[in-house]
């Protein structure tokens, strides 16, 4: 399949760009920036905030799918209604171009964030684990803009009918390979951090996700594409949750009034419930925490299980309410 992937060299775009290209498709990234490993001659240096640059790139290129997921990706990193824009309006330009150049299937990435967790007003979810059917609140730019992206697939997808398929998906808190080897996370601090002090993961509901798992979601996806699938968005995260202690008892420390709906979540559960993807594509995480991480001490998993959790980061109850 000629695929473009928008934002391939960012940290999820990486791992999606190179497991398409080594299943045989012919990609290409439409990036600002190159990425030293990507696969050779599949970088291409777009700047999609340019409608101009975008037409012509994709038609040049082609595409038969395009999977979305350059963004601004970090919340509060700009102003908020410049995140905004540029997300919503990059999602659109990108969209349309991609249609017409002939692209018959567009996946874009969302984000869990549309939830409203987080927000100063204090939330509290109606049922865990969390699936495509909870009400969305986004509270921010950067939550409305994705909240926009899944609209905007639902947009073109009244518009196309059944001649274009076009997605949305969730990915939980992605992690990178190098980050399992110790490389800083998207909020700076290193992924043994976050497991030692659950209110750094606590933010994002002990949510994660391998960036290469999302390279399988998204081949999956592709490869089964169809009119019945479009307008559809999808949560794509791990199966277990970024902790060490069950959420059952977790979650009401850091998110109060989930006592009694976080109670089921023993074990090694998620907040997320991702099975709607297992139901429509077949499409599950392969991998955990607990297999990928290295560069911390070998019995991790005990280590950090001994440690008193009961405290709370005092800047947690600011950031969230
Ligand atoms: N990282 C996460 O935990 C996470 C979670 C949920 C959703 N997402 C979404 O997944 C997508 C990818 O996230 P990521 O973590 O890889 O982000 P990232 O910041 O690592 O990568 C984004 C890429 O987009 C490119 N880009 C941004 N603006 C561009 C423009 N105007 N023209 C060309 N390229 C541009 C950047 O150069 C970068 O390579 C984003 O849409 C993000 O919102 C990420």
């Amino acid at each position: 399949m000629r695929i473009v992937v928008t934002g391939g060299s960012g940290r999820l775009g990486v791992s999606v760009v190179t497991f398409l290209h080594a299943q045989g498709h012919d990609v290409v990234s439409f990036d600002r920036a190159p990425h030293p490993t990507l696969p050779p001659g599949t970088h291409r240096t777009v700047d999609l905030a340019d409608p101009g640059q975008t037409w012509s790139a994709m038609s040049a290129a082609r595409p038969e799918a395009v999977v979305h997921l350059a963004a601004i990706a970090t919340p509060f990193s700009l102003p908020d209604h410049i995140i905004y824009e540029t997300n919503s309006r990059i999602a659109y330009t990108v969209t349309e171009a991609a249609i017409a150049a002939g692209a018959r299937k567009v996946l874009s990435a969302s984000s869990p964030t549309v939830l409203g967790y987080g927000t100063p007003r204090g939330w509290v979810p109606q049922y865990l684990p969390l699936d495509e059917k909870h009400p969305t609140a986004p509270w921010n730019g950067y939550a409305l803009s994705k909240q926009n992206i899944e609209t905007i697939m639902q947009m073109f997808h009244h518009k196309n009918g059944d001649t274009v398929t076009l997605g949305a998906f969730r990915p939980c808190y992605v992690i990178s390979p190098p980050e399992w080897a110790g490389a800083p996370t998207q909020q700076g601090h290193t992924l043994y951090e976050r497991l030692q002090n659950p209110a750094l993961s606590a933010v994002a509901l002990f949510n994660y996700v391998d960036a290469r798992d999302v390279g399988t979601f998204v081949e999956a996806w592709l490869q089964q594409a169809s009119p019945a699938l479009s307008g559809e968005t999808f949560f794509v995260g791990a199966s277990d949750a970024l902790a060490t202690r069950p959420l059952a008892d977790l979650m009401p420390l850091y998110w109060p009034g989930t006592e009694a709906t976080a109670a089921h979540l023993t074990g090694r559960e998620s907040a997320f419930d991702c099975s709607k993807a297992e139901r429509l594509l077949g499409w599950s995480a392969e991998r955990s925490w607990r297999t990928e991480l290295t560069g911390a001490p070998a019995d991790l998993a005990s280590h950090l299980a001994a440690q008193p959790t009961s405290h709370l980061e005092p800047s947690f109850a600011a950031r969230v309410g």
